[in-house]
């Protein structure tokens, strides 16, 4: 099986270059690879890669991901959001390839308070969310073989991330105000990987799962307990935290004013990955568990 990887160096593609190497030759590029073009702005560049390659699966793990910024540079957003995607998909189709693809729960508008199915009416709040729904249709209608992966509050040891975030305020801070009306399921770019490896095994000799599908973690929280159980977790294993929990103030949203607007409810259901693929996601703590415990033994 060969593999084309774009954007290797985002949490997830970093993640995807282990767990896809277990599946066969995997060409992983990011935007500045010298021997084919891997920068999704070029979109005939990104063409030309897929023919020279000639890969079985193309996994597309870049994308325009700064969702505030995106406000102010839609076009740059949909050009790499939906445009890139697009041509990938156009040059699956030509050789039969599949197409991994990831999406997010910006493309519904976060109203209720139940976990959302795949057809579950979509309706961006804003840039970010109206780009990766654009690249999500473009690629549905090509008409290759694809795996569109829904995902939502992704994390990853490498980089930074919400909960090294919040412990290191917790530790040089006397007061921290945390949102605490966006509900969701904080999901590892590990996680995501390995589900994704694992899919796309069951994809390649079975065409039939071809689709849109919803992928997180188990369980649900919102950012202010996600604070809350990684500081107390910090906190057990001996870390010396300043910030008392009484001073550990929970805000709505509309206390925290950003440029893009964000859905309140990021709940996914993922009862379709689980019967199309075999497997259950693990509770949401499991993976910010490792993660903290690999950071707090270094
Ligand atoms: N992060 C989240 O909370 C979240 C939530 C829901 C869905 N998702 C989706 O999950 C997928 C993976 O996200 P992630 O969290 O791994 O994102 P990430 O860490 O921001 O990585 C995105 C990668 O895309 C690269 N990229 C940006 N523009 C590019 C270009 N023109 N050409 C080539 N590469 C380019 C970035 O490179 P540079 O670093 O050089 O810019 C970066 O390596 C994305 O499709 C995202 O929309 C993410």
């Amino acid at each position: 099986m060969k593999i084309l990887l774009f954007g290797k160096n985002g949490q997830v593609g970093w993640e995807l270059q282990r767990s896809l190497s277990l599946l066969g030759e995997v060409v992983a590029l990011d935007r500045s690879s010298k021997e084919y073009c891997g920068d999704l702005a070029d979109l005939d560049g990104i063409a030309e890669t897929v023919r020279r390659v000639r890969p079985g699966f193309i996994v597309n793990a870049a994308a325009y991901t700064a969702v505030d910024k995106a406000e102010s540079d839609a076009e740059a957003a949909h050009l790499i959001n939906a445009a890139a995607p697009g041509t990938l998909a156009e040059q699956a189709g030509v050789l039969n390839a599949w197409l991994v693809h990831y999406s997010t729960d910006y493309v519904f508008d976060g109203g209720g308070e139940t976990a959302r199915s795949e057809d579950a009416a979509v309706n961006p709040l804003g840039v970010y969310g109206a780009s990766k729904l654009a690249g999500e249709q473009a690629i549905q209608a090509s008409g290759c073989r694809h795996l569109i992966l829904r995902t939502s509050w992704v994390y990853a040891a490498r980089g930074a991330n919400f909960a090294k975030t919040m412990l290191r305020l917790a530790k040089e801070r006397e007061q921290l105000a945390v949102i605490n009306d966006q509900i969701g399921a904080p999901t590892g770019a590990e996680f995501l990987a390995d589900a994704t490896a694992h899919a796309l095994r069951t994809a390649s000799g079975n065409p039939d799962v071809s689709g849109v599908y919803h992928l997180v973690a188990a369980g649900e929280t919102s950012w202010y307990d996600y604070a809350r159980w990684v500081i107390d977790f910090a906190r057990a294993a001996g870390v010396e935290i300043k910030v008392k929990n009484e001073a550990i103030q929970p805000i709505p949203t509309s206390g925290y004013p950003t440029p893009a607007r964000r859905p309140l409810n990021s709940r996914l259901a993922t009862a379709k990955f689980s019967a199309a693929f075999g497997l259950q996601a693990p509770d949401w703590r499991f993976g910010v568990e490792r993660m903290l415990t690999e950071l707090l033994d270094k």
